[in-house]
């Protein structure tokens, strides 16, 4: 089953590489036609369209049979053995400053869990697969997470609920606890990144609130063949994430505050 699902990964890679291509033909260009979903916070532009149209395509040519989640155009179910987890473009408020940390993320799921992922940086050129029992990789090399013993000499990055203007409970509170503690914080504006970054050890961890499938799958799967722990430190907002090599996950963990409906919490091994 391994050797399926490393050629299921082949398949994502050079899905997301053509994605990438096409992000690439929309980035720094004057006039990107941008619209808001939820709020001023809340964007997708037309770069995220043509990738996801270009993903799609693709996935749905090769893979008929198989099921898709991706974030602009939804579920769309055919059976219930694969499942394509996609975000086009992780980064889009990135993507329309000219930033360069922006990425297109593809998970698949076997009857319900993780197998493969990859994250594909474009305009940073850096591709990042996992295959489960089979390691994570950046750009063909293999990867691991940090061992860097302790949280003072650790850098860490989070990233912000989307309506963090209208709701209070919007991780400050956890950054207050964790700032004074670690070496650095970033937010780099890419969950599928951060968790990639924690994979491959150029940071000490990552937790955010209120994610969705599609940022998370792919990097997930990374994050743990690279040696990483993930879980979830709450469930009442959606996906609400940590990933920390083993030595820090329990006390970074600690710092996040769950809510009242958080009793689930779940740390993933394999
Ligand atoms: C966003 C990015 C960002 C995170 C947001 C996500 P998008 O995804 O991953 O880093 O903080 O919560 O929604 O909207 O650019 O695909
Ligand atoms: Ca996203
Ligand atoms: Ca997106």
């Amino acid at each position: 089953m391994e050797r399926d699902y490393e050629i299921l990964a082949d398949a994502a890679e050079a899905i997301a590489r053509a994605a990438g291509a096409r992000l690439l033909e929309f980035f720094r260009r004057e006039h990107l036609q941008v619209e808001t979903k939820l709020n001023e916070s809340d964007i997708v532009t037309e770069a995220d369209r043509a990738s996801e149209e270009t993903i799609l395509r693709l996935v749905s040519e090769r893979f008929p049979t198989h099921s898709v989640l991706s974030e602009e155009s939804g579920e769309s179910v055919r059976d219930g053995e694969f499942r394509w987890v996609i975000d086009p473009l992780d980064g889009t408020t990135n993507f329309r400053c000219g930033l360069p940390f922006f990425s297109v993320s593809i998970g698949i799921e076997h009857f319900g869990e993780a197998v493969a992922g990859v994250v594909y940086a474009p305009q940073l050129g850096e591709m990042f697969r996992g295959v489960r029992g089979g390691g994570a990789t950046l750009n063909g090399k293999p990867m691991a997470c940090s061992s860097i013993p302790s949280l003072d000499r650790s850098v860490l990055a989070t990233g912000f609920p989307v309506d963090k203007s209208v709701n209070p409970d919007n991780n400050l509170d956890n950054v207050g606890r964790l700032l004074p503690r670690i070496r650095g914080l970033r937010r780099l504006g890419s969950a599928a990144i951060d968790i990639c970054y924690t994979a491959a050890g150029f940071l000490e961890g990552y937790w955010e609130m209120n994610l969705h499938d599609w940022d998370i799958t792919a990097g997930m799967v990374i994050a743990r063949e690279a040696g990483c722990l993930t879980g979830e430190f709450r469930s009442d907002r959606n996906r609400s994430v940590v990933v920390a090599p083993p030595q820090l996950f329990d006390e970074i963990r600690r710092e996040l505050s769950s809510r009242p409906g958080s009793a689930d919490i779940k740390k993933t091994t394999f």
